[in-house]
């Protein structure tokens, strides 16, 4: 069967609008990307990609006929048949999301004469939706049909998350709007579940806390288990293979961060607080991830007894291996209370962008990890940057000041790492 081709605009040229936009391209689709940051902009018409994916370079570079990226709004608009709002919701102070880059791009629909739908990628609170269709149906554009079509990509699986999706949710207020965006996803492998507008907003929301809501259960688990000798890599590995509850997303660590967890989580607390409500669970698992740090510092500082004056190494800066994304990431969490206790930090990481890491590590920040562990007094495995397994660990014991290493992502072999000298600390084993 033949194919309808859409004209799409994209707003927002991050991470979200950058995959999606591309995605789309490589699906068949004609896609104007468009981004207020003339920088961002002449980078990627150069044929570069300002973020560090997998993939996304040879996506663009392969859709170039399809894709084009400008500032211009009359340019975005022109024949645009679907717009998606692909815009970063941060919190506010209020800890509302701060939905001001939406407002403005749904603003700027208003004189867009072949438009049919908008669909929104952005993370909103629930009841956006019934926001942005009023806003429409005030600028003139009753005739236009709104989807919440949230995304549920992972950082540094971007592009194969797009187009092999558990899901394909579409929350429509009506079945043309929906019928619309799901054609557009033809060619995707995955299945569309098609629902009301308000409900596809909370499974975003609900997902997200659910998956983090599993590594804070897991995180804990490993607490005690190091309180009563059990392994919790055995004990992750077996509750995994219960077909109910699944393996992924027991891992344990130094606590969930990312541009996602931490923001989502926050705004669905309050969004339950804003309806009256109080979100017991959600609050014990952000409050267990914040214990998940300070047990970390502490777990150095039982070790060496203080931290004053002692030089430590963060291996891995970025909040997961595979990106350059610093945000929300454990390891500016643990610098700074480093810092605050009075140690010497320094810091090997493979991509992290060096502008984010220069707050507080500017000077010390190494090429290898080799060279960030001379003479430390410690170091923290914080990323699980699959390098550090080939780092020679028995020549940099010999030139660390003290051999004590917290493997902060259990990458390492505990047995073969106390073989070589290490005081060796991981979590949740032995
Ligand atoms: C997350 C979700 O996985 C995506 O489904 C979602 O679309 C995305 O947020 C989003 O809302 O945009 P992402 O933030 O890229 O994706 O990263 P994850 O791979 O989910 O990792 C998040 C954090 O959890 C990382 O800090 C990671 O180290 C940590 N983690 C993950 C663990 O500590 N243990 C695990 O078992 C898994």
């Amino acid at each position: 069967a033949h194919k309808p081709v859409r004209q799409v605009a994209v707003f927002g040229a991050g991470y979200i609008g950058l995959v999606t936009g591309a995605c789309l391209a490589e699906l068949g689709h004609r896609v104007v990307v468009r981004d207020i940051d003339p920088a961002k902009v002449a980078l990627l018409r150069s044929g570069d990609v300002p973020i560090y994916e997998p993939g996304l370079g040879d996506l663009i570079a392969r859709n170039k006929e399809r894709l084009t990226f400008t500032t211009d709004l009359d340019e975005t608009l022109h024949g645009a048949e679907l717009a998606y709002v692909c815009v970063d919701t941060p919190p506010s102070s209020s800890g509302d999301a701060d939905l001001s880059r939406v407002w403005s791009v749904v603003r700027s629909l208003e004189g867009a004469a072949h438009l049919r739908a908008v669909a929104m990628k952005s993370t909103v609170p629930v009841g956006t939706g019934t926001r942005v269709r009023a806003a429409l149906d005030a600028g003139g554009l009753a005739h236009v049909g709104y989807a919440a079509n949230p995304e549920f990509t992972a950082e540094g699986t971007a592009v194969h998350d797009f187009l092999h999706p558990d899901r394909i949710v579409i929350g429509a207020s009506d079945e043309a709007t929906a019928a619309l965006i799901s054609e557009l996803h033809e060619g995707v492998d995955g299945p569309v579940v098609v629902m009301d507008v308000r409900s596809a907003e909370m499974v975003k929301l609900a997902s997200n806390a659910l998956l983090a809501t599993k590594i804070s259960f897991i995180n804990e688990i490993a607490t005690l288990c190091e309180k009563t000798g059990a392994d919790v890599e055995e004990v992750a590995r077996a509750v995994g293979l219960d077909h109910r509850l699944g393996p992924h997303f027991l891992r344990p660590g130094v606590g969930w961060g990312g541009s996602c967890f931490p923001k989502d989580s926050e705004a669905l607390r309050q969004l339950a607080s804003n309806t009256g409500y109080h979100l017991q669970l959600l609050s014990a698992v952000i409050e267990v991830n914040n214990l998940q740090k300070r047990r970390a510092v502490q777990k150095l500082k039982d070790e060496l007894g203080t931290l004053t004056g002692m030089r430590v190494a963060l291996l891995g800066l970025t909040f997961k291996p595979g990106t350059d994304d610093m945000r929300e990431a454990t390891s500016t969490v643990l610098a700074s209370r480093l810092l605050a206790e009075g140690a010497e930090v320094r810091c090997w990481d493979p991509m992290a962008r060096p502008a984010e890491v220069e707050p507080w590590v500017s000077t010390t920040r190494h090429a290898t990890p080799e060279l960030a562990l001379e003479g430390a007094d410690a170091a923290i495995l914080v990323t699980e940057w699959p390098q550090l397994k080939d780092v020679d660990w028995a020549g940099a014991a010999a030139v660390m000041r003290r051999p004590v290493l917290f493997d902060g992502r259990n990458l390492l072999d505990p047995a073969g790492m106390r073989a070589l000298g290490y005081t060796y600390m991981g979590v949740g084993r032995p």
